[in-house]
């Protein structure tokens, strides 16, 4: 994926033959990305029928990305449906490069899944919301001032964040709201003024990743649906400094709740 001369879009393939070899699934109808506070999602959506690290899957590892990189899942729904859970997101900030960012994107699509899930922690500009909340993504504004499109891909952006799955969520919970996410590039969390920047523009969610992977999913041809789980206020909307631990807790409070929400939404589609 470092190899500019390299087709992402083979590597992506290679990927999903590693998952249908390792997993022993042929094909997965919905791919989801489990984001911070999303992760308790995966036990209770199905059955796991198989669990792989992500090192063992092409392009999900390599020498220039150290540590942990987490894993991914094959879940049987009680319809009968192959979810394939990825718990292994690459992030913008993480200087990579945005190949590697929207690599599982790819691979979801490649592996046949139609419907792309994605899912994050981020900081809420709403006054309105509560750490802790889930809310679905209605639209984004891409403030990276990358893309993942390569050469002139002029591809159209309406209705990223699928009407038709935004409206099956809230036949779940019809209490949902929804707002635009500005994907930030990160690491550090927005100044105060960039968060009224964000506000100014029409934004209603900060974070650092997602839209990038949207953008990507287009242009697989997936549908998409977005939820982001607040799990603290942007800075300048609460008054007390941003801490990791902060968004680190407000998940691990919040995993019950939302993971159920999560689980209930992926039975219906
Ligand atoms: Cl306030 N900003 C960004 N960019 N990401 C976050 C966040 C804020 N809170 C959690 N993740």
């Amino acid at each position: 994926l470092d190899d500019p001369t390299a087709d992402p879009f083979e590597i992506a393939a290679e990927a999903a033959d590693d998952i249908a070899r390792l997993t022993g699934v042929d094909r997965h109808d919905i791919a989801l990305t489990l984001g911070s506070g999303w992760g308790r999602a995966a036990e209770i959506i199905g059955q796991t029928t198989a669990t792989i690290p992500a090192t063992e899957v092409t392009g999900f590892s390599s020498p220039a990305l150290e540590g942990h990189v987490g894993s991914l899942r094959s879940i049987l729904t009680p319809k009968g449906r192959r979810v394939l859970a990825i718990g292994a997101r690459t992030h913008y900030y993480e200087g990579h490069g945005v190949r590697r960012v929207v690599h599982s994107v790819r691979t979801a699509a490649a592996a046949g899944a139609k419907v792309m899930v994605l899912t994050n922690g981020a900081g809420g500009i709403k006054t309105t919301w509560k750490p802790g909340q889930p809310v679905l993504i209605s639209d984004h504004i891409n403030l990276t001032g990358d893309s993942p499109l390569e050469g002139a891909t002029f591809i159209d952006l309406t209705d990223l964040y699928s009407l038709r799955l935004r409206d099956l969520a809230r036949t779940i919970d019809p209490t949902l709201d929804e707002g635009v996410y500005c994907q930030f590039r990160g690491p550090q969390y927005e100044t105060p003024a960039e968060v009224r920047m964000a506000k100014t523009i029409g934004g209603h969610i900060v974070g650092m990743s997602t839209a990038l992977e949207a953008i990507a999913a287009r242009q697989a041809g997936m549908e998409i649906l977005g939820f982001t789980l607040v799990t603290n206020m942007a800075a300048g909307i609460q008054t007390t400094p941003l801490s990791h631990q902060e968004v680190i807790d407000a998940g691990r409070e919040a995993e019950p709740v939302i993971a159920s929400l999560l689980a209930r939404v992926i039975g219906a589609l």
